[in-house]
């Protein structure tokens, strides 16, 4: 039975979200738990200490203290100088990304934490803790796009009178790569977005999200790909490892200076040349062609991001404290009792 839930300061590299804002914290002491609040984990968002106090939370100064609590709510995966703090029956609620964290997933399982991940939570529908930091870094990306392509090749996006707009690649139309594209068109660039799925192309074609659509296909991918000054990769299939969608002869055929945002990095990258980046050093070169792969894009806009993330988090946290089998919480077990109980992440770790 879970009594007390902690909130951990975040450790990841960059990282300045918190999981709860101080209100969803006054919702969750309102309904009888004991929450245990980490000194200044809110404070990169903004959130002092006080307000947590004056909301019921007990303020602790050691991270230990806040992982004795029988559940831990936090925002990234854990880190390895956290993994001292993994016991049995601890329940972690938190992103995980286990198929691109094949020794966090080792570590949970041997310690017997009962993991959740925001990621694969399916209830009611979607994805609806991915979807708003999927929103955040899906803006992110055209921000950063634009902002690399000046030192890299040095194209604008919207071009200029005689000059065509620079052309922009989104693979993947879900949450993060319908907002790039909005971001990238709002910045008057040519946007081509790529999909598997044919009713997100027509909806993205209807509301005029991109200039054109493409059917995902390994041609269709590398003739787009060859011709873009930025690509966005964005590809998802829950729980699984990323498909390398765009291929390292794709990428090689791209104009020296171009840029690729990957942010399916965080479930291995869909771009066969990506690798991990932080905020600290978010960008590598490899082809000619600047990289940028950071694994927590939303983490440097942590106000709206913690504000938006608590907002979706806070309603299945009550119902996790509360019954862990909950049908609110449907899909988010990845590893229970020792066992990777999540299919499609038990299927990208055993490949
Ligand atoms: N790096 C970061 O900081 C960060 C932050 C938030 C989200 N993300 C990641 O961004 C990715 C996208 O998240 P989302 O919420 O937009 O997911 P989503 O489910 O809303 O969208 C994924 C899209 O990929 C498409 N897709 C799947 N297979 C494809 C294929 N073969 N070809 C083309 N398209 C294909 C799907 O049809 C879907 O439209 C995820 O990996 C997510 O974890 C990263």
């Amino acid at each position: 039975m879970v009594r007390s839930i902690g909130l951990p300061k975040e450790t990841k590299d960059g990282e300045r979200r918190v999981a709860l804002e101080p209100s969803a914290v006054a919702s969750a002491v309102a309904a009888g738990f004991q929450v245990r609040v980490q000194a200044s984990a809110g404070v990169g968002a903004g959130f002092s200490d006080d307000e947590y106090k004056r909301v019921g939370a007990a303020i602790v100064s050691s991270a230990e203290e806040v992982w004795a609590s029988d559940l831990v709510v936090k925002v990234k995966e854990p880190q390895d100088a956290e993994y001292k703090f993994f016991r049995e029956g601890l329940i972690l609620f938190d992103y995980l990304h286990l198929a691109a964290e094949p020794k966090l997933a080792t570590a949970l399982q041997e310690s017997g934490v009962e993991a959740f991940a925001f990621e694969t939570l399916t209830y009611p529908q979607g994805l609806p803790l991915l979807a708003p930091m999927s929103e955040i870094a899906g803006r992110a990306a055209a921000i950063v796009g634009a902002y690399y392509l000046a030192s890299g090749s040095g194209t604008l996006l919207g071009g200029a009178a005689g000059v065509q707009p620079a052309r922009v690649v989104v693979v993947g139309l879900g949450v993060a790569g319908t907002m790039a594209a909005r971001g990238a068109r709002g910045m008057d660039a040519e946007v081509t977005g790529i999909d598997i799925d044919l009713h997100r192309l027509y909806q993205a074609h209807m509301e005029g999200t991109v200039s054109s659509t493409l059917a995902s296909s390994d041609s269709a991918i590398a003739d787009a790909v060859s011709g873009a000054d930025l690509v966005v990769g964005a590809a998802l299939v829950t729980g699984a490892k990323a498909p390398h969608l765009v291929k390292r002869e794709h990428i090689a055929s791209m104009r020296p200076g171009s840029v690729v945002v990957d942010l399916a990095i965080d479930q291995g990258g869909c771009i066969e040349t990506s690798r991990p980046t932080s905020l600290s050093h978010p960008t590598f070169v490899e082809s000619g062609v600047i990289h940028y792969c950071v694994t927590n894009v939303p983490g440097q806009y942590p106000r709206t991001a913690s504000r938006a993330l608590s907002a979706a988090v806070a309603p299945r946290l009550l119902d996790l404290a509360r019954d862990a089998s909950s049908a609110r919480i449907e899909g988010a077990l990845n590893i229970s009792h020792g066992k990777i109980v999540h299919p499609a992440v038990a299927k990208a770790l055993a490949e």
